[in-house]
């Protein structure tokens, strides 16, 4: 099947007890029993709801990858990646990277013995430097947040495989719809489903998908033992969210490229990020292992001014100023004064974050209302 038809039937079957086409909210803890261990696979919630199920072989069909598991946020699907390793283990990762992962690695996992190397890596050739026969583990997320950067995935599966190590891509910005990492040889994907596959800013979940039984296995083991899962009422939402994935991303990437276009000719805009264009860096990258570039957007001001950030961001009528993004309505961010607020300024001007960076989430609304509402707040 091709990946629209994945996106509404894939893992999806009518109800067998009434027929109804849209998989019920199993809102339930547990099941009934007919005598001692005589069930029909279900048990307890925590381990597996059909809810639960359905969406988990929906997302594996649309990675291309044969095993899902579904978590309560996205920082938990990544919180049960680190639970595979061990002391001593390596990581080598991006050093662009969601500010969330980050506080993750340092502050949950470094003090269990885990080594955590932040790295650039735009130019893969540098990743190798940092490992050796203690890394078990690339981590990329790509493109990056809120700076657009993009990495050579496969180019990192060719490094992790010769280390014997796991490449895990955290796949939230680009989506399944733009880019599967699976083919490009990575073992696991990873999602913040609150992102653009729930796209309707109404859920918070996490999600891994991986291809092979060993790591699928630790992963269940994990998802049960640790019990960070989510509810039946959430997967709902996001099922029935993701019956749209490649209908709202198409419009999501048109809504883009406009806006990108615009912003370019803008004479008070300075710098633009946003991989579709040519000048960006790694844009060669992008063409090859996306097939689109995303409704995502940073610029800055001429004058790198931050008060005049701070009244684009105010003075938006269409755009909502807020954190998150990849709903269908379009926001609008200040990542200095927010998303990447805890970073010293002089650490987050190393990557360009810079005082009159704003970063756009470009939802699917008419376009021209999009245009005309940025044109007011430049003014
Ligand atoms: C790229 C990326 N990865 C991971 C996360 C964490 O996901 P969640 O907020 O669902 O825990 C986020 C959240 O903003 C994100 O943008």
């Amino acid at each position: 099947m091709k990946f629209g038809t994945k996106a509404i039937h894939a893992g999806l079957e009518p109800d067998p007890s009434t027929g109804a086409i849209m998989t019920p909210i199993f809102q339930t803890s547990t099941y009934v029993q007919e005598g001692v261990g005589n069930h029909k696979g279900y048990e307890y919630s925590r381990t597996h709801n059909p809810t639960r199920s359905a969406l988990e072989k929906n997302l594996a069909a649309l990675e291309n990858g044969k095993f899902g598991a579904c978590f309560g946020s996205g920082l938990a699907s990544i919180d049960c990646i680190i639970k595979m390793l061990n002391p001593g283990d390596e990581v080598v990762s991006t050093n662009d990277l969601y500010g969330g992962t980050y506080r993750l690695f340092k502050t949950i996992f470094e003090k269990y013995g885990l080594k955590f190397h932040f790295i650039g890596m735009q130019n893969a050739a540098d990743i190798e430097k940092y490992m050796n026969e203690r890394t078990r583990l690339i981590w990329v997320e790509t493109p990056t947040n809120p700076m657009m950067n993009i990495i050579d995935i496969e180019a990192c599966a060719k490094l992790a495989k010769k280390y014997k190590a796991w490449l895990a891509v955290d796949n939230t910005f680009a989506t399944p719809y733009l880019q599967r990492p699976i083919d490009l040889g990575a073992d696991i994907v990873m999602h913040s489903v609150t992102k653009y596959l729930g796209g309707h800013s109404d859920v918070v979940m996490g999600a891994l998908v991986v291809k092979d039984e060993k790591i699928a296995a630790e992963m269940y083991r994990i998802q049960n033992s640790t019990g960070a899962v989510c509810g039946p009422m959430d997967s709902f939402l996001v099922l029935r969210g993701i019956k749209t994935l490649h209908v709202r991303m198409q419009r999501h990437c048109e809504n883009g490229t406009e806006i990108a276009n615009y912003l370019a000719k803008h004479p008070k805009v300075d710098r633009i990020y946003w991989p579709g264009f040519e000048n960006h860096p790694n844009h060669d990258i992008a063409k090859k292992q996306m097939s689109g570039f995303g409704g995502m957007i940073s610029f800055t001001l001429k004058g790198n001014k931050i008060e005049d950030a701070l009244a684009v961001v105010a003075k938006v009528k269409v755009f909502s100023l807020a954190e998150s993004l990849g709903g269908v309505e379009s926001l609008i961010g200040h990542p200095a004064t927010m998303t990447h607020a805890s970073i010293p300024k002089a650490e987050r001007e190393k990557s360009g974050l810079v005082d009159s960076l704003v970063r756009l989430s470009v939802g699917i609304e008419d376009v021209d209302d999009l245009i005309a509402d940025l044109e007011q707040a430049l003014k």
